[in-house]
C-alpha cells in the first residue's frame, strides 16, 4: 500500500489535478505500471473481500438455481443464521447510524404490518387504495411536521425509497421547471458538505452542481452561494443537518437569498427531519430550516432514518403543486396503456408504505418527542466525553451526530481501532475525522460509556502500534491525495464488482 501512495504522492501530486489525472492514464498504460498497481489493487481488496465475503466457506453459495426447491425449513434455517450472526453489531449499539430504532417489540410490529401488506403495490392504487391512504398520509404528516400548518401556501409530497431519490427527484422538478423557463444549462448550488446524492443527481440529470464552501464552523458560506448563483441556476441547497458533522446550514440567509434570485431552494433534511422538529420543541437551540421559511421550496425528510420505519422511505415534500409536478412522470401513447407514475420506481413495495405509516402513528408525536430527547440527551453526553479527551477535537457544533478529528492523530487508524473493538463509525475527510451519529441504539445499556472507554483504549492502540497501516485507513490517505482521486475511484469500482461475487 505504501508503494501506491508513494507513487501518488511523489510527482503527480504536484500537478493541476487534471494533467495529474491524464499523466495517470498515461502512466496506467506501463506494463510495469499498470503490474504495480494491480498487486496493489488485489492486496487492499482481499482485505475488503474478508469483511464483505465472510460466509464464502462456511455455507453452500448458489452461483445457479438449484435443481430441486430447497425446503422451506432449511431456507429458513439459513436465514435465521445469517440474521443471528449480523445481529449484534448494531442491536448492542456498536454502530453508527444504520439502524435508528430496533428495539425488539418495534420491529415485530413493522414485520407484522409488512406482512399484513406484503402484496402491495402503490402503483396499482385502485388494486391497493389502502397503500395510496398510507402514502398521502405519511406525506401530509411529515409536512405538518415540517411547518405546513404555519405558512398560507400548501405543502405537498410524495414518498420515496430513500433520501437520494428524495433529493434525485427534487433535483429533476427544479431541472424540468428550469427548462420550461428556457434555462438549457441548468446548474444546482450545494455546500461542499451537502449529501454526495446531489452529485449523483447532477451526474443522472445532466446538471452542473456547483459546490460552494463552508466556514470555519463548517455551515455553508452565504456570500460564496450568492457570488456563484447565475441565470442558469435551477436551485440551490442546504442541509439540516449536513451528513458529515451533523452542522444545520444557515437555511435562512440561503433561502432568502434563493428567493431574491427567483430561484428555488431545497432543505436536505434528510438526517434531521424527524429530529429538528422535536428537537425544537425540546428547546434546543434550532435555527429556522423548514416552510415557515417562505423561500424554502422543497425538503427531503427520511422516514428510514428517525422516522423509525424500516429502510426504503423518505418523503419529498414541496411548496405547492405546481413544482411536485415537475417530479412526476406520465406517458398517453404507450401500447402497454396509459402510464403515470410520481417517482423512480414503477412497481413499489407496498408493505413498507404500510409499515412507515404504522410507525408514524404508533409513535405520534409523544414518541417522538420522547425518543429525540434521549437521543440529544446520549449525544451530548458523548460530546462532553469526547471534549475531555486532550487528543481529540469536537468537529463543527454537533447535536445528534457528533463528529471529531485530532491534530496529532490518525483519525483513519483511531477507526481502523475502534472497527477491532467492534465500532462501526463513519471515516470522514477534509478534514480527516469520524462521526457517531446517536440513535436510539445508543440511549440505554452503558453503551454511551463503553464508546467513551473503547476511544480511550483505541487511542492507546494508535500511539502503541505506531507503524502498523492496515485496512482502509490507507485508502484515505490516498484519497487526500488529488491525482490519487482516480486510482481510489477505481478502486470503488472494484469494490462494487467484489459484493456482486458469489
Ligand atoms: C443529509 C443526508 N442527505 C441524504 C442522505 C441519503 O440518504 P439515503 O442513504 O437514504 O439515500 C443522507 C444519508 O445519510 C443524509 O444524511
Amino acid at each position: 500500500m505504501m508503494d501506491l501512495e508513494n507513487l501518488l504522492s511523489g510527482p503527480l501530486s504536484r500537478l493541476n489535478p487534471r494533467v495529474a489525472d491524464w499523466a495517470y492514464a498515461g502512466l496506467r498504460r506501463i506494463p510495469t505500471v499498470r503490474r504495480r498497481l494491480e498487486t496493489e489493487f488485489d492486496g487492499l481488496l482481499s482485505t475488503l473481500r474478508e469483511a464483505v465475503k465472510p460466509y464464502r466457506d462456511e455455507l453452500p453459495s448458489y452461483r445457479r438455481l438449484p435443481q430441486q426447491g430447497m425446503d422451506r425449513a432449511d431456507v429458513l434455517a439459513q436465514l435465521e443464521l445469517l440474521a443471528a450472526r449480523e445481529e449484534h453489531r448494531w442491536k448492542d449499539g456498536y454502530v453508527s447510524g444504520a439502524v435508528y430504532h430496533g428495539d425488539e417489540d418495534h420491529l415485530e410490529f413493522l414485520g407484522t404490518v409488512a406482512e399484513l401488506h406484503s402484496q402491495a403495490n402503490p402503483l396499482h392504487a385502485d388494486l391497493w387504495p389502502s397503500a395510496i391512504k398510507f402514502e398521502a398520509e405519511i406525506v401530509s404528516m411529515t409536512a405538518g411536521m415540517l411547518g405546513a400548518n404555519q405558512t398560507a401556501d400548501e405543502i405537498v409530497g410524495t414518498v420515496t425509497s430513500g433520501g437520494t431519490e428524495s433529493i434525485l427527484l427534487a433535483m429533476k422538478a427544479y431541472r424540468d421547471r428550469g427548462a420550461r423557463r428556457g434555462i438549457k444549462r441548468p446548474e444546482i448550488v450545494a455546500p461542499v458538505t451537502a449529501h454526495v446524492a446531489f452529485d449523483k443527481a447532477a451526474q443522472y440529470l445532466g446538471l452542473t452542481l456547483i459546490r460552494i464552501p463552508v466556514d470555519e464552523s463548517f455551515r455553508a458560506d452565504v456570500p460564496a452561494a450568492a457570488a456563484v448563483i447565475g441565470r442558469n441556476t435551477v436551485a440551490v441547497a442546504g442541509s439540516a443537518p449536513a451528513f458529515p458533522h451533523g452542522t444545520i446550514d444557515p437555511i435562512e440567509e440561503l433561502s432568502t437569498l434563493a428567493a431574491e434570485r427567483g430561484v428555488g431552494f431545497h432543505t436536505d433534511a434528510c438526517l434531521g427531519g424527524f429530529v429538528l422538529p422535536w428537537a425544537e420543541k425540546l428547546g434546543h437551540p434550532v435555527p429556522p430550516f423548514d416552510f415557515r421559511l417562505p423561500g424554502v421550496t422543497s425538503m427531503s425528510a427520511d422516514t428510514h432514518k428517525y422516522g423509525f420505519a424500516s429502510k426504503g422511505t423518505s418523503v419529498i415534500v414541496y411548496r405547492g403543486r405546481e413544482l411536485r409536478r415537475f417530479q412526476y412522470f406520465t406517458a398517453a401513447n404507450w401500447p402497454g396503456g396509459l402510464y403515470s407514475s410520481p417517482t423512480l420506481a414503477g412497481s413499489r413495495p407496498g408493505s413498507l408504505s404500510a409499515a412507515c405509516w404504522a410507525a408514524m402513528v404508533s409513535m405520534g408525536e409523544s414518541g417522538y418527542l420522547e425518543a429525540t430527547a434521549r437521543i440529544l440527551e446520549t449525544a451530548a453526553a458523548i460530546r462532553s466525553g469526547i471534549e475531555r479527551i486532550p487528543e481529540l477535537n469536537i468537529v463543527g457544533d454537533p447535536l445528534f451526530v457528533v463528529a471529531f478529528g485530532s491534530e496529532t492523530l490518525d483519525m483513519y487508524r483511531v477507526m481502523e481501532h475502534m472497527n477491532g473493538r467492534g465500532w462501526n463509525l463513519t471515516g470522514l475527510q477534509s478534514p480527516p475525522a469520524l462521526h457517531l451519529a446517536v440513535t436510539l441504539r445508543h440511549t440505554s445499556g452503558g453503551v454511551a460509556e463503553r464508546f467513551l472507554g473503547d476511544l480511550q483504549a483505541a487511542l492507546a492502540d494508535v500511539n502503541t502500534h505506531a507503524h502498523d497501516r492496515s485496512g482502509v485507513a490507507p485508502v484515505y490517505g490516498m484519497a487526500a491525495m488529488v491525482p490519487a482521486r482516480t486510482v481510489v475511484g477505481e478502486l470503488l469500482e472494484r469494490y462494487i464488482d467484489l459484493l456482486y461475487e458469489v
